[in-house]
């Protein structure tokens, strides 16, 4: 048997009729191709989804932690404190606004520690990108409280975590603004890039919507501030509205392969596997299902040998890049997890038989 780490045609076709009815409505009857109504349509079920009143639609997850940051007002003098142990990204935008980046380690369930996060506020702190890892939440009560406390912007990374939630609240409506990436392997993805941010803030939603648009408000034939062509393309939106309905069965799936992976795995010695999905709290949607061990490089090459994919999403933590200038962080947890985690195979539609092939070879391997 092969079992892939994912496996997009499979995941697509299963939506094929679907999707084609809608790419055929807007290519070849409206032609509708930009700013257009599916794009209305895509942003009102992910704003209604996520429990806020806006949602904007941007080309990529990059650009909506850069417009985040940049719509905030944060810029030369201000720090930002994140994670290293994340992808490139959430840190890139604290540079590219003109700040500097503080990062914090990781808590054993890879998202921030807020312990770490206390500790590292300064008079200089102006916001926080909490990154909601592998689809769980962070400890937000406490995120919040500090940021309460220190009167501190709060961005919520959501990239991997569409649909998680934490204390019943949904990743993306916790913060002054949230983000979004919708690159094909995530829970729900695009065909090509897209991303979207959400906020509460009715002024943060119009200045956010100008900035994508080259910073134009159309209707009033005004251009406000230097802005960016970002928008989220009408195919891509019209898409994401077809996967957006989807969406429980995605997380309904991916959070029962995650049951089972844990079932099977959970005594085997030396292996260290993430939380449950039935936890006091958190509600986890499983982006990714990430285990740890000391004997993670053997273990890459045995489950390749037997034909398992797997992916290790940062071998070298972000602080260790040269070129990055911010080796001077010293982060003892990420710099562990970079060289012990690895995820396992996890998309909505592997099945039984590939899932117990999974856990029958990671048995073998540590017994
Ligand atoms: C945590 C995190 N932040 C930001 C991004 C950037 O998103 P995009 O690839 O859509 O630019 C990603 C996606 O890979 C991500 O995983």
């Amino acid at each position: 048997m092969k079992v892939p780490f994912v496996d997009l045609p499979r995941q697509i076709s299963g939506y094929e009729q679907e999707i084609r009815g809608v790419l055929e409505g807007v290519i070849f009857q409206r032609a509708d191709f930009i700013m257009r109504q599916d794009l209305i349509d895509f942003e009102n079920a992910f704003a209604e989804f996520t429990g806020v009143p806006h949602a904007i639609g941007v080309a990529n997850g990059s650009d909506a932690l850069n417009m985040a940051l940049k719509v905030l007002g944060i810029g030369p003098g201000d720090e930002v404190i994140t994670v290293s142990h994340t992808f490139v990204a959430t840190v890139a935008s604290i540079v590219h606004a003109g700040a500097t980046p503080v990062l914090v380690d990781v808590a054993d369930d890879y998202n921030m520690d807020v312990d770490c996060l206390e500790r590292a506020i300064s008079r200089k702190t102006k916001a926080i990108i909490v990154v909601h890892l592998n689809g769980r939440v962070c400890r937000m009560d406490r995120v919040q409280e500090l940021a309460a406390k220190h009167r501190l912007f709060i961005i919520e990374d959501s990239a991997q975590a569409i649909g998680a939630m934490f204390n019943g609240k949904k990743s993306g409506s916790m913060g002054a603004l949230s983000t979004n990436s919708f690159y094909p392997f995530k829970v729900i993805g695009c065909f090509g890039d897209g991303g979207a941010i959400t906020t509460s803030d009715p002024e943060l939603n119009y200045r956010l919507k100008c900035m994508r648009d080259n910073g134009q408000d159309r209707a009033k034939g005004e251009i406000l501030f230097w802005g960016w062509n970002s928008r989220l393309d009408n195919l891509q939106a019209a898409v994401l509205t077809v996967m957006m309905k989807h969406l429980p069965e995605i997380v309904a799936n991916r959070r029962k392969i995650a049951a089972t992976y844990h079932h099977g795995l959970s005594s085997l010695p030396g292996l260290v596997l993430p939380p449950p999905p039935v936890e006091e709290g958190h509600y986890d949607v499983y982006q990714n299902y990430v285990i740890r061990t000391q004997r993670r490089d053997e273990l890459v090459k045995y489950l390749n040998d037997k034909q398992i994919g797997t992916l290790i999403s940062w071998p070298k933590p972000t602080h260790h890049h040269r070129a990055l200038g911010l080796t001077h962080f010293s982060l003892p947890n990420t710099e562990a997890i970079s060289r012990e985690v690895l995820s396992l195979p996890m998309h909505p539609a592997l099945s039984e038989d590939e899932v117990g092939y999974v856990i029958d070879a990671l048995t073998k391997f540590f017994h």
